[in-house]
């Protein structure tokens, strides 16, 4: 493995650069502080900015760790903050890495997540070296689904009960995944 921690990358729209404190009002506003972004997720909607800055917190001071990868997603053009992308789970024994993302409810639909998840794709297989990146969704979240299928990423199964929801209850989740060597740029 060749780490090099959350480096910005470029795509056509967005831009996918590191977190920074003083982006906690955009994070509140445009996606944390939403229930409808988070239904689907392991975490609740932020009830206040104070939680948002605790996790911003977080994320700046692990920016020292050169495993760890935390993109805020920017659109180019308005310089707007609209959501985040990262490495979740980092299984290194095993080559290995889970991608979760969310953006605000205002900008879905425009195909951004799939372009950033397209760019760290390839910057995870071809710059560090990972053999494989899963994804998984909530069975519910057909959204999420569609932008994994739309990177090419391969259905594995139904994993049954195997997530919690931010309600604490028990979901199945889908699983995906692609390989280094079935990648194409
Ligand atoms: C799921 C999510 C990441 C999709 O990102 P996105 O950039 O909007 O994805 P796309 O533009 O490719 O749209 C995917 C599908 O969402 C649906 N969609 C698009 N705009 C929508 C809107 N305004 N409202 C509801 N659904 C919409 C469409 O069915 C679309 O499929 P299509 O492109 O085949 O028409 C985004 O909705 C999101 O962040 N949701 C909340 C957090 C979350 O669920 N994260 C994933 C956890 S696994």
């Amino acid at each position: 493995m060749n780490h090099k921690g959350t480096k910005e990358l470029e795509t056509n729209r967005p831009k996918l650069r590191r977190f920074k404190l003083d982006d906690a009002e955009e994070m509140f506003n445009n996606w944390a502080s939403d229930e409808k972004v988070a239904k689907f997720l392991t975490w609740k909607e932020h009830e206040s900015i104070d939680v948002t800055k605790k996790i911003l917190d977080e994320w700046v001071s692990s920016y020292q760790n050169e495993e760890y990868y935390q993109w805020g997603i920017v659109i180019r053009e308005t310089n707007e903050l609209i959501g985040s992308i990262g490495v979740a789970g980092n299984k290194e024994n095993k080559l290995m890495c889970e991608i979760g993302y969310c953006i605000g409810r205002n900008y879905w639909g425009n195909g951004y997540v799939a372009e950033a998840l397209n760019r760290i794709i390839k910057f995870l297989f071809t710059e560090i070296n990972y053999n494989r990146i899963e994804i998984v969704h909530a069975v519910e979240n057909v959204n999420s689904g569609k932008v994994i299928r739309k990177c090419n990423l391969k259905f594995e199964g139904i994993l049954r009960d195997r997530g919690l929801s931010n309600r604490l209850e028990l979901i199945d989740l889908a699983m995906y995944s692609i390989l280094r060597k079935e990648w194409k740029d």
